[in-house]
């Protein structure tokens, strides 16, 4: 099987790598597009880490949490070898050549069996607070938590990501700890994030957008693109990873790179034009500001009309139409530079196409 290398992405390693020489102070949001390489950037990151850095990464992708069980499930991982959590840390703290990694936060069973007892989070946030102050001792933690989203809306007794967003300030601002990243893909939370007084001059945005032209064109040439094929993966897919890896394994297989294209825009343009046209034969709702709207297909067609001659706009207000469009991953909200736009060069295509036959 041929692998496909990391490309690239100097520029967001670098900040990156800034924000992890200086003493945690602030919870850094990686965000940005659908499959736009979040994920790869960060797991990329992780393997260059020297020695003295401790990585602990949770990814709540696939998890299902709507019960504090699940959340505590979810962020921790039992390590069946140790009987006591001091053991775990000892072994974390011990000076070794290579950067640790841990998939979840390593816990023994008595740790475990007294958070499902107990029930509390402050007991879960506590010990958090403990495991990484006797971690900094001697090593730099890092907390990564990836599709933080997942838990944007779960409600246990109270709001958990309110919960967890005092546990992050506690660790960056206040104690200098631990270096906290929150990693996600749906703008929409992004901008709830944005906008709660509670983060304000707390965290910082680190956005990891789609390639650049150039970078897209080095990544093609690397697998053998001549020039007319890489203006055409630049034409349609832009510079988006997940499908510029899909084009550089068709080519593998001797496929036409212009017809794969194609017919990529072909298969979102239909599902674009569903998720539009539904809204002309049933009264969709959507909830917004806590009220339940009426979505109408003209006012939704009108977001769609400023794409057909830019790619990208300056918002004012975020509306029930933009929202119910960035949910069904046809745009993308940065709410940091106040930019709306299509998730995808692909989207962008689709879009058009679908304005020209309306
Ligand atoms: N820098 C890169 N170099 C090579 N391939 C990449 C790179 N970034 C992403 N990819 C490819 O794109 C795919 C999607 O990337 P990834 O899952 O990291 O995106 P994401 O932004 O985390 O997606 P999601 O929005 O679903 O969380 C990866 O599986 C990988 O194949
Ligand atoms: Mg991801």
């Amino acid at each position: 099987m041929r692998r496909i290398e990391f490309h690239n992405r100097e520029k967001e390693l670098k900040e990156i790598r800034d924000i992890l020489d200086t003493e945690p102070s602030l919870i850094t949001f990686v965000y940005g597009p659908v499959n736009s390489g979040k994920t790869a950037l960060i797991t990329h990151l992780i393997e260059q880490l020297p020695e003295n850095y401790v990585v602990f990464y949770v990814n709540l992708r696939g998890k299902f949490i709507s019960s504090y069980d699940d959340f505590v499930r979810a962020l921790f991982k039992l390590d069946r070898e140790k009987k006591e959590y001091k053991e775990i840390l000892k072994t974390i703290s011990e000076v070794s050549l290579k950067s640790l990694k841990f998939t979840g936060i390593p816990i023994t069973e008595g740790v475990l069996d007294l958070f499902f007892r107990e029930k509390t989070y402050d007991d879960v946030f506590e010990f958090l607070e403990d495991y990484f102050t006797e971690i900094a001792e001697n090593k730099v933690p890092v907390l990564i938590v990836d599709e933080l989203q997942k838990i944007g809306d779960v409600r246990i007794n109270t709001h958990l990501i309110y919960e967890l967003f005092n546990l992050f300030i506690r660790l960056t601002k206040e104690l200098h700890l631990c270096h906290v990243f929150a990693v996600t893909s749906d703008s929409l939370f992004i901008k709830r994030v944005y906008s709660e007084a509670m983060l304000s001059e707390r965290c910082k945005y680190l956005l990891a957008d789609d390639f650049d032209y150039e970078t897209t064109i080095a990544f093609l040439d690397h697998y053998g693109f001549d020039m007319h094929e890489r203006e055409i993966a630049w034409h349609y897919v832009g510079g988006k990873p997940v499908s510029l890896v899909r084009l550089i394994n068709e080519k593998r297989s001797e496929k036409n790179i212009e017809e794969v294209a194609g017919s990529m825009l072909k298969l979102r343009t239909g599902e674009i034009g569903q998720r539009t046209k539904v809204l002309k034969i049933v009264n969709k709702k959507i909830l917004f500001e806590k009220d339940e709207m009426e979505l109408k297909y003209d006012d939704v067609t009108k977001i769609l009309d400023k794409f057909s001659d830019e790619e990208s706009y300056t918002y004012d207000v975020i509306t029930p139409e933009i929202t119910y469009l960035v949910k069904e991953n046809i745009l993308f909200v940065d709410p940091v530079n106040c930019i709306i736009k299509p998730q995808s060069r692909l989207n962008l295509l689709a879009i058009r196409e679908i304005l020209e036959n309306a």
